[in-house]
């Protein structure tokens, strides 16, 4: 396997629309060999989500995994490794959480983005099968996170509030504990 590079903000790859896998394409051993790499190169940043476009392949798949005490996200609880396809996303309701986001393409940075809180996510896993399932809470905000790079967003662009910006060492000192707080009434609510 292969730790990728991962583009920081400001590359224009950042901001193309990524584009569909057909199945054969997904099963290949070229794509498996990538998912693979795109995985470990989550794991090897402690990210608690990536998308292919973030290591410079345009194509709608991300993965999602927060393993417990994940040192950028020690308030979150473990979500399983998730590989999504092709991904729909559509909210349920209209009830929405300010999550403080971080993405491994803008370093240093933490802003508050509001997000749905519930889901229903569809597409496929990493060979082929259809998924179609509720997401909630945390883990909701980071499908909405990693599906906003497939279509050349990052979450800068949605942080309506720019003084909420902050670097990760005054995120821990200002604002991780009031955010802890409100990510916990969010977990109890969902589990997630
Ligand atoms: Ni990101």
């Amino acid at each position: 396997m292969t730790i990728l590079k991962i583009a920081q903000l400001g590359h224009p790859i950042l901001r193309e629309q990524a584009r569909e896998l057909t199945r054969d394409e997904l099963l290949s051993a070229e794509t498996q060999d990538f998912i693979d790499d795109l995985i470990e190169t989550m794991r090897d940043a402690d990210g608690a989500g990536l998308a292919a476009i973030q290591v410079y392949r345009p194509l709608r798949i991300f993965a999602i995994e927060v393993r417990p005490n994940n040192p950028r996200y020690p308030y979150r609880p473990p979500i399983p490794l998730t590989v999504l396809v092709n991904p729909r996303l559509e909210p349920i309701g209209t009830d929405m959480f300010d999550n403080y986001e971080g993405c491994l393409s803008v370093p240093n940075l933490r802003g508050v983005v509001a997000r749905h809180v519930s889901l229903r996510v569809r597409g496929w896993d990493r060979l082929g099968a259809e998924v179609d399932e509720p997401a909630h809470g945390l883990r909701a905000c980071t499908y909405q996170h990693e599906n906003d790079h497939l279509d050349g967003k990052v979450f800068v662009d949605r942080v309506r509030d720019v003084t909420t910006l902050a670097t990760w060492t005054e995120f821990d000192r200002h604002h991780r504990a009031a955010f802890a707080e409100r990510a916990r009434a969010l977990v109890e609510r969902f589990g997630s």
